[in-house]
């Protein structure tokens, strides 16, 4: 057996753990509230946590002073991250003294950082378990323990595992994340994740493969987005991400095939031509650049150059027509001059991104940039991202004009209330399109072509 994954007996202990569980729990009908921040990753293990808890008897309340069991899964991305969950985790003290038998836990990212655990478990002692990104698999034996009256402490250093077969519960919907690769290799030097989330580790291509047709087939999904942290780095046993991509594509009934996030040292010629092959999968790629400077790249640790990156974006507005671009920006990173952030201002101006994400730097300890001289005050930080924010917005303006005219197909995701009531659905670029019509096409594909703009989107209307 493969040591990165998690052996069968281990996941059967887990699974006997829900059976005892749920006997326990007999005809009671306990609630369950989780809630998840940070990224796509930390959505889905959420959604595993979930499984797992329906599995046991719970049921999801939206209403968390109605719930049994609290679960708080954190990021540690970014700084005010922490702040927030401190805070959120406190607010829970008033509930858990109206219902003494509500189990408290705090996990995820946050939770890995084991100063950080220790100094949260210190301050609030009603929180009865904590646990971090590596104990997914042995959550139900967590949770019995503490239904014994134990608190648990739970943080495993490992470089981490892979666990297969362990139940999800998926949010409701007509989309869902399916994992690739779990953990980071790149250490970028602004950022945490590396530390929290162990090393590399891609699935068996057949696993995701079933995975996708199970949610296909029997969960009525259309549309998968494969989730990594760099999934141009998928590797399993030679079968690498364009070639993984091409077997997802093949799965029958999918719709719409997406995948992020793509790191840019490693997007490969390759990659976009299987984008531009893959029925399937949509125009749309997150690629973030982080800085338009090259010495700031440099000091990121991100192992590409400004030059490259638009010699990618060139590439793949070449082959994949209409892609639209996505992507990350840092401002603020230690020694940033003037000079280096109107690089980043110039190169969001020359990209013309659908939509761009920008942070300000957050120092997170532990990791090389935390270390390095020239941090900039936060005053400056703020008044360099606003300026970026700018930028971003004046080439968001205008960039739906292109799309008047054009022909498409959205999928209907809900009603808009604003203003005259519309259906909306996003093309497959992600761009979100309104149309005239009623609830029953929600989650129906249906042809467009382009009327109008609206917002920060555009009005068409159904053809076919
Ligand atoms: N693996 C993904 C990123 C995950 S984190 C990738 O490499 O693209 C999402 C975004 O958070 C990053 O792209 C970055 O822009 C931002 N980020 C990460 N660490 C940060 C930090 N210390 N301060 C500010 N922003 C940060
Ligand atoms: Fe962080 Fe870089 Fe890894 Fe992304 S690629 S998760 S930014 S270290
Ligand atoms: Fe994601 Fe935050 Fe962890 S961005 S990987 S949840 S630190």
């Amino acid at each position: 057996m493969d040591p990165k994954f998690v052996d069968k007996k281990t996941i059967d202990e887990a699974y006997a753990a829900i059976g005892r569980i749920r006997e326990r729990l007999g005809r009671a009908k306990p609630n369950y509230f989780i809630e998840t921040y940070g990224c796509q990753m930390n959505e889905h293990d959420s959604e595993k946590l979930a499984g797992m808890l329906e599995a046991m008897g719970y049921t999801r309340t939206d209403d968390r002073t109605k719930a049994d069991l609290i679960l708080f899964n954190t990021c540690c991305i970014r700084e005010h991250a922490e702040k927030r969950t401190f805070g959120n985790v406190g607010f829970i003290k008033e509930i858990k003294a109206e219902n003494p038998s509500l189990i408290l836990g705090v996990c995820g990212c946050m939770m890995q950082q084991k100063e950080v655990a220790k100094k949260l478990a210190a301050r609030f002692p009603f929180v009865d378990m904590i646990f971090g990104t590596n104990e997914l698999h042995i959550f139900p034996q967590l949770v019995e323990r503490v239904m014994d009256g134990g608190r648990v402490f739970e943080i495993k250093d490992t470089e981490g595992e892979i666990a297969e077969g362990l139940p999800v519960k998926r949010c409701e919907g007509f989309s869902t994340f399916v994992n690739i690769m779990y953990g980071c290799n790149n250490f970028c030097s602004y950022c945490i994740v590396p530390y929290v989330r162990g090393r590399e580790r891609s699935r068996r291509a057949q696993d995701i493969v079933e995975e996708v047709r199970r949610v296909v087939n029997d969960e009525g999904y259309t549309e998968v987005t494969l989730l990594g942290q760099n999934v141009n780095s998928y590797n399993d046993n030679g079968i690498r991400f364009p070639e993984l991509l091409r077997m997802v594509n093949e799965v029958e009934g999918l719709k719409r095939l997406r995948f992020m996030t793509s790191h840019p040292k490693d997007l490969s010629h390759e990659l976009v031509m299987a984008m531009a092959e893959c029925d399937k999968v949509c125009e749309h790629i997150h690629l973030p650049v982080q800085s338009g400077s090259n010495r700031i790249l440099k000091l990121m640790n991100r192992r590409y150059t400004r030059e490259h990156y638009l010699d990618l974006v060139r590439d793949l507005r070449e082959n994949v027509p209409g892609v639209e671009i996505t992507t990350d920006i840092i401002v603020g990173f230690p020694t940033e001059t003037e000079e280096d952030l109107e690089d980043t201002l110039s190169l969001v101006r020359e990209v013309g991104f659908s939509a761009a994400y920008s942070f300000a730097y957050s120092v997170r300890e532990g990791t090389v940039a935390a270390r390095m001289d020239g941090q900039i005050p936060e005053e400056v930080k703020k008044e360099r991202l606003k300026r970026l924010n700018a930028v971003i917005a004046e080439t968001a303006v205008g960039a739906n004009d292109k799309y008047m005219g054009m022909e498409g197909e959205i999928l209907i995701e809900g009603r808009d209330l604003r203003g005259e009531p519309m259906m909306f659905g996003k093309l497959p670029s992600l761009k979100m399109v309104y149309v005239k019509g009623d609830e029953s096409m929600i989650g129906k594909y249906y042809k467009v072509r382009v009327t109008g703009t609206r917002f920060n989107s555009i009005v068409g209307e159904i053809i076919d």
